[in-house]
């Protein structure tokens, strides 16, 4: 029977937050944020091992305690110079079977609950293609010219935002990766085979830290949850 596995690609450098230490490092709630993601994805019953994906040069990894998540967490020093590469790299060094599922989620996403894992993995365990957590689009869209002008107003009927974890079979993925390396997500490289996953409907809880006035709100959600 095929396992379930986890891959966080955390070789990032997060240029947007304007900060020297790597955005998953950043202190939240008494822990570097990558920490949260993984507390969430090494409870998971159904998860076998997750692995993190730090960049070869990578010098905060070791000056953290991991040992709470014993041998369920695996660092691997072999990030690449996007976060697709950082995945596929990931993906080659884990050395899953082509039938495993991999669940890719990212470091910057610290308030996944263990309810949204567990509900997304429930609704795609026996999916032909594989999915991604997403939410429906709420706020009207606007497209804008070079200097901030509305252009005109999108529509925004059937768009979701793309939230990670993305679940795909390993060798489903690993073919994705290879053919179109040029994604922001990983599900958009299967969609460039041809496939259409799932989109599994999550919460803006679980929305990514990108900006300095992200984690304030992280802060928030993870201290009301312990
Ligand atoms: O920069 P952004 O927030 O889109 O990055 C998403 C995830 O991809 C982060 O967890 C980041 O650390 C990771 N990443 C990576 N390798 C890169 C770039 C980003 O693992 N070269």
């Amino acid at each position: 029977m095929s396992e379930i596995f986890a891959l966080v690609p955390a070789a990032g450098c997060g240029s947007r937050m304007g900060s020297e230490l790597p955005k998953q490092y950043l202190p939240l709630v008494g822990q570097p944020m990558i920490y949260h993601a993984l507390a969430t994805l090494c409870a998971s019953p159904d998860v076998s091992i997750v692995f993190v994906v730090l960049a070869p040069d990578d010098v905060y990894w070791h000056s953290y305690d991991w040992s709470i998540f014993g041998d369920k967490l695996q660092p691997l020093f072999c990030g690449g110079s996007t976060r697709a590469e950082s995945v596929l790299n990931g993906l080659m060094a884990a050395e899953l079977e082509l039938d495993d599922w991999l669940l890719v989620h990212d470091a910057a996403r610290p308030c996944l609950s263990r309810k949204q894992l567990a509900f997304l993995i429930e609704a795609l365990r026996d999916d032909d293609v594989g999915g991604i957590l997403a939410v429906p689009v709420a706020d009207t869209l606007k497209r804008a010219d070079a200097e901030c002008r509305i252009v005109h107003t999108e529509n925004r009927a059937g768009v979701w935002q793309a939230q990670t974890p993305q679940m795909f079979r390993a060798g489903l993925l690993l073919q994705a990766l290879r053919t179109a390396p040029n994604v922001t997500d990983d599900a958009s490289a299967v969609e460039a085979l041809g496939f259409h996953p799932k989109l599994v409907t999550s919460s803006s809880s679980n929305f990514k830290v990108t900006y300095p006035q992200d984690i304030e709100l992280a802060e928030l959600l993870l201290t009301r949850r312990k």
